[in-house]
């Protein structure tokens, strides 16, 4: 178990085109139970005064950007981030290692600074699809490749799938951070997530945050399914540690 890990383990996605619903929801959860992420869409909505409402509210964000530009560039981009406050910040890992290093070596900077991870290969692309890109190689193979890059320019970890998180856990070592999406309680519906875990599993699978949206957003009682969710990470965390 990753021992530099603490506070809430679950990060609920602010999927909604409004920040006004996104703030209706944040009104009903409770910082010392989760932290929250804002993607493009929220973002390019609301800009950065939504982002400090919600950390001025006391919840730890995850700007889900995916920067992916030339180094300079997405080292700015990162600063501004940490200006504004935010826990977490990510880029693409195919922007590769001089991306990377320039973004962590700009973040080191400041006194407290953002998390800084990084997206391997898209839960989206197929063989098939990197094969167009000329990569010749398969997905799993390619996020692999992609988080001992990231590990190695010395960023804090990598967003993956709950499926990958088991081999780039024993790939990567027990400090480097794994962020998993495609996180669904057994009782809840899949909405459009194909390959999923619940929340026990894919902490059992090596997974340190978990990203969940409608299970919480689409909730008649969102807390309700929070607090669930919750004691099924309590639950898998103790027997980790047993
Ligand atoms: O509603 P749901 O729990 O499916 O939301 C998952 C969140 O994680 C969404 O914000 C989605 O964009 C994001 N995500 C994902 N799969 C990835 C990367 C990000 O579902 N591979």
């Amino acid at each position: 178990m990753n021992s530099q890990v603490t506070g809430p383990r679950v990060i609920v996605a602010l999927d909604f085109p409004r920040g006004a619903e996104a703030l209706a929801l944040v009104e009903r959860l409770n910082p010392a139970a989760c932290r929250l992420k804002i993607g493009k869409e929220m973002f390019t909505r609301e800009g950065p005064a939504l982002v400090e409402r919600l950390i001025g509210k006391g919840f730890d964000v995850f700007l889900d950007l995916k920067y992916h530009d030339i180094p300079n560039t997405v080292a700015a981009a990162c600063a501004v981030a940490a200006d504004l406050g935010v826990w977490m910040v990510n880029v693409h890992a195919s922007g590769g290692r001089k991306m990377m290093e320039a973004a962590r070596e700009r973040l080191a900077g400041f006194a407290q600074r953002p998390l800084l991870i990084a997206v391997t290969v898209l839960t989206s692309m197929a063989a098939e699809d990197l094969a167009e890109l000329g990569l010749g190689v398969s997905p799993e193979a390619q996020v692999l490749r992609l988080a001992a890059l990231t590990e190695s320019a010395g960023l804090d970890g990598v967003v993956c799938s709950p499926r990958e998180a088991a081999a780039i856990r024993a790939q990567c070592g027990p400090g480097f951070r794994l962020v998993t999406p495609g996180v669904r309680p057994a009782s809840a519906s899949l909405d459009d997530q194909k390959r999923v875990m619940t929340p026990a599993d894919a902490i059992a699978a090596g997974s340190d945050y978990l990203v969940v949206g409608r299970p919480i957003t689409a909730a008649a009682d969102p807390l309700a399914s929070l607090t669930a969710i919750n004691a099924d990470v309590a639950q898998a965390l103790a027997s980790l540690s047993d």
